[in-house]
C-alpha cells in the first residue's frame, strides 16, 4: 500500500497528521508536531515478510499460545496461567509502587526453573540491582541482568542471551538512536515498542514492558502503547498501605477479570491468598455504619466492609464522598433511601467507603451500602456476624445476585452465621442462617433489630 513519505506525529501523544501544523489535530498540544517517517503498523501475530497459510481451526496447535507459569502465584492468576512466547505484556505503575519488585521477582522463580531470562533496567545500575535481588533471594544463574538504554543494544542483548523472558525496566528510559527525541518522549516509547513487538514476535520471546504511570492513572507515554502489545496490567496501591492490586486492563490470552492480591514487605512482595481475614482484620464489631459484604473479585469472593459516615445539617448542596465505590451508585442509593424507606438523607454530608483500597462497584453491594448509610444515619448498628448481599432497584425492591453460593460460604468460612438476602436468593451452604427481606425498607428494619451476637472470627 502507497504511503506518503514523511508524516508529523506529536511528541505528546504519537497522533499523526499529514501535515505540520500549529497544534496538534489529535490532542491540542502547541508546538508539538515533528516531522518523522511513517512506521508500519504491527500485525499481530503475523510475521513480516512471512507468508500466512489458512488452515482449519481444529488443526491450529494450542500450545504454541500456552502460556507459561512465572511462579508467582497472584501474578499468574491475573495473566490466566502465565507469560505466553512471542507476547508484549505492558506493567504500568506509579513510581514506587512495586513494578521492579514485581518483574525481579517473576524473573528469579523463572531462573529457579533453569528458565533462561534477562533483565534489562534504564533505570538502576547493576550493583544496586544485584542488591536488591540478594535480598529477594533472586541471584539465580540463570537470570542474567544489563543495564542499557539503547534500543540496538538491548536487541543485541536479546540475540545473544537468547532468554525465553525479557524484562525491559522502563519503556521511559529506553530511546532509538534513529529517532529525533529524547527517551520518554512519546515518539521514542512508541518506536521502541514497536520494535520490540517485532522483536517478540520473531523470536518467541515473551517481553514484559515496564511503564510509568502519572498520578492520574495514564501511561505516561501514548496511549497507543496499549494497542500495540497483547496484555496491559495495572500494579496499584496506596504507597502508605502494603496492599498491592494487580489486574489485567487489556489481556489477549484470558480473562480481564482477575484480582491479584500482594502485600509488600520488609523480604518482597507477599502474594496474599487469604484477603478476606486481611480486610476485615481492624474491623470494630458495634460501630453504627458498618456492613460487611462478601463481594466476587474475578473467581473469587471477597469479604470487604462498607462504611458510612453522615454527619451535619447542610441546607444546599451537602457533600457526598465514594471512596473505592461509585459516586454515582452512591447518590442512587441515597435517593433510594430517602424516598423508599423515608431515611432522613437531603441535608446531611455524607461519606462511604470500601475499607483496604480495593474498589467494590458490582451492583450486588447496593443493600450493603444502603444498609451502612442507614445505620449510620440512624445510629443504630448492624449485627457483626452479619454479611449483607442483594441488588437494589429504583423502586427499593432488591433482587438476588449471581453466585450468591460461593459468596456466602466464604462468609461462613470466616465465622459469619447470618446473612441479610433479598426474598428470591436461593438457599445458602449450611453454616449461615438466611435473613430474607423483599425490600431496603424491611432489610433496614430486620438488620438493626437482630440482636447482635458477638462475632469470633475462625482462627
Ligand atoms: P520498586 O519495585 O522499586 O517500585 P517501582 O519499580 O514501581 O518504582 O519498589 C518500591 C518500594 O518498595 C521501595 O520504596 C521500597 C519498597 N520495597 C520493600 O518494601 N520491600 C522490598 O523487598 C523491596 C525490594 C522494595
Ligand atoms: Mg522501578
Amino acid at each position: 500500500m502507497a504511503r506518503s513519505k514523511t508524516v508529523y506525529r506529536c511528541e505528546e501523544c504519537a497522533g499523526e497528521a499529514p501535515q505540520w501544523a500549529g497544534r496538534c489535530p489529535t490532542c491540542g498540544a502547541w508546538n508539538a508536531l515533528v516531522e518523522t517517517s511513517p512506521t508500519p503498523r504491527p500485525t499481530g501475530p503475523v510475521i513480516a515478510g512471512e507468508r500466512s497459510r489458512a488452515q482449519p481451526l481444529g488443526e491450529v496447535d494450542p500450545a504454541e499460545w500456552s502460556a507459561q507459569p512465572t511462579g508467582v502465584d497472584e501474578l499468574d492468576r491475573v495473566l490466566s496461567g502465565g507469560l505466553v512466547p512471542g507476547s508484549v505484556t505492558l506493567i504500568g505503575g506509579e513510581p514506587g509502587i512495586g513494578k521492579s519488585t514485581l518483574v525481579l521477582q517473576a524473573l528469579a522463580s523463572m531462573a529457579d526453573r533453569a528458565e533462561r531470562v534477562l533483565y534489562v533496567s534504564g533505570e538502576e545500575a547493576a550493583q544496586q540491582v544485584r542488591l536488591r535481588a540478594e535480598r529477594l533471594g533472586a541471584l539465580q544463574p540463570t537470570l542474567w541482568f544489563v543495564a542499557e538504554t539503547r534500543l540496538d543494544e538491548v536487541v543485541r542483548h536479546i540475540g545473544e542471551v537468547g532468554p525465553s523472558v525479557v524484562v525491559v525496566d522502563s519503556i521511559q528510559t529506553l530511546a532509538d538512536a534513529g529517532v529525533g527525541s529524547s527517551a520518554g518522549s512519546a515518539t521514542q516509547i512508541r518506536e521502541c515498542a514497536i520494535h520490540l513487538v517485532r522483536e517478540a514476535k520473531q523470536r518467541g520471546v515473551a517481553v514484559v514492558l515496564v511503564g510509568h504511570v502519572t498520578k492520574e492513572g495514564e501511561l505516561a507515554g501514548p496511549r497507543v502503547l496499549e494497542h500495540l502489545v497483547d496484555t496491559v496490567l495495572s500494579f496499584t496501591g496506596e504507597r502508605h498501605h502494603a496492599l498491592r492490586l494487580l489486574r489485567a486492563v487489556k489481556h489477549r490470552f484470558g480473562s480481564t477479570d482477575e484480582l491479584g492480591l500482594f502485600e509488600m514487605t520488609e523480604g518482597g512482595l507477599m502474594g496474599l491468598p487469604d484477603p478476606s481475614r486481611l480486610f476485615l482484620a481492624d474491623r470494630r464489631p458495634g460501630v453504627a455504619g458498618s456492613v460487611v459484604v462478601p463481594t466476587i473479585e474475578g473467581h473469587r469472593p471477597l469479604l470487604v466492609e462498607l462504611q458510612a459516615l453522615v454527619t451535619g445539617d447542610a441546607p444546599g448542596s451537602p457533600r457526598r464522598s465514594a471512596q473505592g465505590l461509585d459516586p454515582g451508585r452512591l447518590a442512587f442509593l441515597l435517593a433510594v433511601l430517602e424516598q423508599r424507606v423515608g431515611v432522613p438523607l437531603a441535608r446531611t454530608d455524607v461519606y462511604a467507603l470500601a475499607v483496604g483500597g480495593v474498589r467494590i462497584v458490582e451492583p450486588a453491594a447496593d443493600l450493603a451500602l444502603a444498609l451502612a448509610v442507614a445505620s449510620a444515619q440512624l445510629d443504630r448498628p448492624v449485627p457483626p456476624d452479619l454479611v449483607v448481599l442483594g441488588e437494589v432497584g429504583l423502586g427499593g425492591e432488591l433482587r438476588q445476585v449471581a453466585q450468591t453460593g460461593r459468596r456466602l460460604a466464604e462468609a461462613a468460612r470466616l465465622g459469619f452465621s447470618r446473612a441479610l438476602v433479598p426474598d428470591s436468593a436461593p438457599d445458602g451452604p449450611a453454616g449461615i442462617h438466611l435473613v430474607r427481606a423483599p425490600t431496603v425498607a424491611v432489610a433496614v428494619e430486620r438488620a438493626t433489630a437482630i440482636t447482635p451476637e458477638p462475632v469470633v472470627l475462625t482462627e
